[in-house]
């Protein structure tokens, strides 16, 4: 069966875990051959696996997102495992418990993976595409901590930031036909998210703030990565989708 993304190579940051995995596993099933990137390590390698039980095409490559040579490294793992990008999507991402207003060292870190790691991500890919001369899509993973606030001064400032640089290369590349969107993701069952779900309170409260009344499941969000990236929002940039349940509306 014709898969929308058929002939398409697809790239995803943070691909070992929740949003990241699912979304890898959303493109292969729709016919991407599909780069998974994440820390060193066997998640990268899980998703893989996971993939190639459904017949689908994937590889792993390492890449700490924070350091900007091993951004470099990935592209060139890509274009040297399939030939070729069309679609990214720049996910990978840390959320601090020591991410509070008296921890400069937390604040940095956040920044470094969260903000300055989604900018080495879009320069990197960009290049390719515009050496390609094939245009493209890329989606950045925002939040809805990019739309309000929280008490965690990095992740928030990131975010917003991360909505920001997609608003920027979706106007310096439209001409070069490279699609730039964020996906502002509501709370959603992962492993990063795990902390609220184990303290019954915590979760109740983040239910109770979500008018659909639960967590988002990833494969939620992966959905709307996936229209993103696809012809059907072929002249939607720079726009950040909220998937939040209602939470900011
Ligand atoms: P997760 O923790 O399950 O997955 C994140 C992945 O990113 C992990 O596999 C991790 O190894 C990888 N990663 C972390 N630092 C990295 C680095 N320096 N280089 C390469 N890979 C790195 O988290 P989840 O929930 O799937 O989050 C994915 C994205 O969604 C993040 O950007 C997060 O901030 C965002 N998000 C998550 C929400 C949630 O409720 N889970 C809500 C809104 C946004």
């Amino acid at each position: 069966m014709a898969g929308q993304f058929d002939g398409k190579v697809a790239l995803v940051t943070g691909a070992g875990g929740g949003i990241g995995r699912a979304t890898a596993i959303a493109f292969a099933r729709e016919g991407a051959r599909v780069i998974v990137a994440d820390l060193p390590g066997d998640a990268g390698a899980e998703t893989v696996s996971m993939i190639a039980g459904e017949s689908g095409e994937a590889r792993f490559v390492p890449v700490d997102v924070s350091d900007e040579a091993s951004v470099d490294a990935l592209i060139a793992g890509t274009v040297a495992a399939f030939g070729q990008l069309d679609v990214a999507f720049n996910n990978a991402g840390i959320n601090l418990e020591a991410d509070v207003w008296d921890n400069p060292l937390a604040f940095d870190r956040t920044l470094a993976v969260n903000l300055a790691g989604v900018a080495a991500c879009i320069r990197a890919e960009v290049r390719q595409m515009t050496a390609q001369g094939t245009g493209g899509a890329i989606v950045n993973t925002s939040s809805i901590n990019g739309i309000i606030g929280s008490p965690q001064p990095g992740y928030v400032a990131a975010k917003h930031g991360v909505i920001g640089l997609t608003r920027s290369a979706a106007l310096t590349y439209a001409r070069a036909n490279i699609r730039v969107n964020a996906v502002c993701p509501g709370v959603v069952r992962t492993p990063m998210s795990a902390k609220f779900d184990d303290i019954p309170e915590i979760r109740a409260t983040i239910e109770a703030m979500t008018p659909m009344g639960r967590f988002a499941q990833p494969e939620e969000i992966a959905s709307a990565v996936l229209w993103l990236c696809s012809d059907g929002a072929s002249f939607v940039t720079g726009h950040p989708l909220v998937v939040d349940g209602g939470a900011t509306a």
